[in-house]
């Protein structure tokens, strides 16, 4: 190996310079000045110099963050000066600001008549406290705070972290500056890494102070580095040979200057009512900041008056920490329970052991379906982190594994839930689902409004006038609890409804009445089975002719009929599979719904066979209804919306989003005359 020339020097300085202001602009002001391969470039290049001439090498060489070789163990640093805690305080008011305003004013001496103090204000950031040191403007050394005294050397996971400069930005640095800092992950960047991780296979983090934390713990360098890690400055530990500034925001400022981060989101304010006007400002706009904070803190902004007040025990006098209620705790999860949604989607829900989160005393929380349990592994019994930020739903973030007593089964819905726990009907769950069902849709009482409506809905039985307010009475007197107890009501009973006098009465009786005489694919549609929509219950009424028929045909029978697959298939097996919906139907028979009946046909010969278009607009002449007839008595499908599977669309007038759907799908596109020749080849034939 040759020693390398002054030019290999030369050039392995420029690139580390380069390497260094690039990374600042990437890393620190979010602002990167080359495309990422031009940056991978240039860092390849260093690498290759260092690698030929390890002479080159410098601790500050931008190619020492990948990380390197594991440690055994991390190493005791004893602190230069203590890194204290500060007092902290939960406050949900503004009193808090003015009892810390008043503290500092008593201990300074200061009266009525002398002016304001003035403050710093910045945000508590929720991630792991370090100490930078660097001496002569080199990064030596990183600790963290341990008991305050003595901490851990983690130098070798912090030089990954690409927002920390491996040198100040100074022509004189300081021949000693400790940084004082929170290490803590973005939210965006947090969703990101566990988005990729779920992809791949590997384990996610539980929220990001736990990421933040455990990836400056690992003893392999080269977690820390696949971690995305950010860093803001917040305070000095010891400095020798650099003038203090005279206030703490000159202390940040001049951090700034040196290269560090420092959050943007701070404020030097005078008097107590502006730090709770700080506090207020900042809990309304918690959600919207990039990271989470637990909090805001305030600290007295000249460092002579700090250097006054100093210290109590372990705090300092001239600072003080407002917490917000706290987004996530600790809690036991008791059990696992099932919510039956009003279409009959089966949901988890966790009950906790009571915990104060986030403003309020939680006892449940959603568990969103099996696949979310399975992938966070939670187990009855598990000690969880509960989250509840903001307005939304409590829900279990994840275990904490090392609280696990001994072997917790793992939790399975269907098996714990074969049955709707509300009527009884079978739990089912589609292979491509994320979601379990009860199936007795016609039948169960979580389902019943949504039922009813359905099935009254103009395309189903159209009856008319029953309109969701109706149904709600209905169902919540009493009166109707299935579909076929619609065709059971007596005049008497309606009257009595609210806002429902004689006249009204009559005419939903009458509407009633004339829906029982229908079509057997409108009885279909009715239903409301899964997947089954008007085109398909057409489909199913065409091909199989009766009721009976259909209700006798197998999974293998049904996939006969022309457009349905497996999936729908398989929706109505377990639809119709399920006694008690059976039960609704042939109380329906009994009550006297009925339609006439013919032949099973295989498929449709017609024109437009096996077609599905799509309307959209005014067309000229036609109405919606009536274009939809001829296209199925032409054996053509109407459906609703556009797709791959699309053939046509038939756009009229003000047609809207899904004629600009059918475009992007590259779908046909008619209009009236050319949909009306479409038909008359047909009637021709
Ligand atoms: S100042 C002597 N400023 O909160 C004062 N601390 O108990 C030293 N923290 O774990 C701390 N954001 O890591 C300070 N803007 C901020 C902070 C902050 C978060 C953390 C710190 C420590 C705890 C203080």
């Amino acid at each position: 190996m040759l020693f390398a020339s002054p030019e290999d020097f030369a050039r392995a300085a420029a690139l580390r310079s380069e390497l260094e202001r690039l990374d600042y602009h990437y890393y620190v002001l979010d602002a990167p000045l080359l495309p990422d391969a031009e940056y991978d470039r240039l860092f390849r290049e260093l690498q290759a110099l260092e690698a030929a001439h390890p002479e080159l090498l410098a601790p500050d060489s931008p190619t020492q963050r990948v990380g390197g070789k594991a440690l055994d163990a991390f190493a005791s640093v004893r602190h230069a000066v203590p890194m204290l805690s500060i007092r902290t305080e939960t406050d949900t008011e503004a009193s808090g600001a003015f009892a810390f305003d008043g503290r500092v004013r008593r201990e300074l001496k200061l009266t009525e008549n002398d002016p304001p103090v003035e403050y710093a204000a910045e945000l508590k950031f929720d991630g792991l406290a370090i100490n930078l040191r660097y001496e002569n403007g080199l990064l030596v050394q990183a600790a963290t705070r341990g008991d305050g005294e003595v901490g851990e050397d983690v130098t070798e996971n912090v030089r990954t972290v690409g927002q920390i400069p491996l040198r100040l930005h100074a022509d004189q640095p300081p021949p000693v500056l400790e940084v004082r800092g929170e290490i803590y992950i973005r939210r965006a960047d947090f969703e990101r890494f566990n988005a990729r991780a779920l992809a791949a296979g590997e384990k996610t983090l539980v929220n990001p102070r736990n990421g933040a934390a455990g990836s400056i713990r690992q003893l392999d360098s080269k977690i820390a580095a696949s971690r995305p890690l950010s860093f803001f400055a917040y305070g000095l530990g010891e400095v020798r040979g650099w003038p203090l500034p005279a206030t703490h925001s000159g202390v940040l400022d001049a951090l700034q200057a040196f290269g560090l981060p420092v959050c943007a989101e701070r404020a030097v304010l005078s008097g107590p009512q502006a730090l709770a006007d700080f506090h207020a400002g900042i809990a309304a706009r918690r959600r919207e900041l990039p990271f989470d904070i637990d909090g805001v803190v305030y600290k007295v902004n000249s460092l002579a008056l700090q250097q006054q007040l100093g210290f109590v025990t372990r705090e300092p006098r001239w600072a003080v920490a407002h917490k917000y209620p706290a987004e996530e705790a600790l809690t036991t999860l008791l059990d696992i329970e099932v919510q039956v949604g009003r279409t009959g989607a089966i949901t988890p829900v966790a009950r906790l052991a009571p915990v104060f989160v986030g403003g309020v005393t939680v006892t449940n929380a959603t568990l969103h379906n099996q696949d979310e349990i399975d992938r966070k592994d939670v187990r009855i019994g598990d000690t969880v982190i509960v989250r509840r930020a903001g307005d939304v739903i409590p829900e279990v973030v994840g275990p904490v594994l090392d609280r696990r007593p001994g072997d917790l089964p793992r939790f399975n819905l269907l098996e714990r839930f074969p049955h709707c726990p509300v009527c009884g009907s079978h739990v089912t769950r589609g292979e491509d689902e994320a979601v379990a069902r009860c199936s007795g849709g016609l039948f169960c009482p979580a389902q019943r409004k949504q039922a009813l409506l359905h099935f009254a809905s103009r395309r189903a039985m159209d009856i008319e006038g029953l309109g969701d307010k109706l149904v709600d009475q209905l169902v919540d007197a009493g009166i109707v609890r299935t579909p076929a107890d619609l065709y059971k009501m007596g005049l008497m009973a309606l009257a009595n409804l609210d806002r429902m006098g004689e006249k009204s009465a009559q005419n939903l009786l009458a509407a009633v009445e004339t829906s029982r005489q229908t079509t057997l694919a409108r009885f279909i549609f009715a239903l409301g089975i899964r997947n089954v929509g008007e085109a398909t219950a057409k489909d199913l009424a065409r091909h199989f002719g009766s009721l009976d028929r259909l209700l006798a045909a197998d999974e293998s029978a049904l996939t006969q009929v022309p457009d349905v697959g497996p999936i729908v298939a398989r929706c109505l097996v377990e639809f119709l599979g399920e006694a008690h919906n059976r039960q609704v139907i042939e109380e329906l028979r009994a009550a006297g719904v009925q339609w006439e009946e013919g032949e099973p046909q295989a498929s449709v010969a017609g024109a437009l066979a096996g077609k599905v278009f799509v309307l959209t607009g005014t067309l000229p002449t036609l109405a919606r209804e009536e274009a939809k007839a001829l296209i199925e008595a032409e054996g053509g499908k109407v459906s609703g919306s556009v797709s791959k599977k699309t053939d046509y669309v038939v756009a009229g007038a003000e047609a809207g989003s899904k004629l600009d759907k059918a475009q992007a799908l590259g779908v046909p596109v008619l209009d009236e005359a050319q949909l009306r020749e479409m038909l008359n080849k047909g009637a021709a034939a």
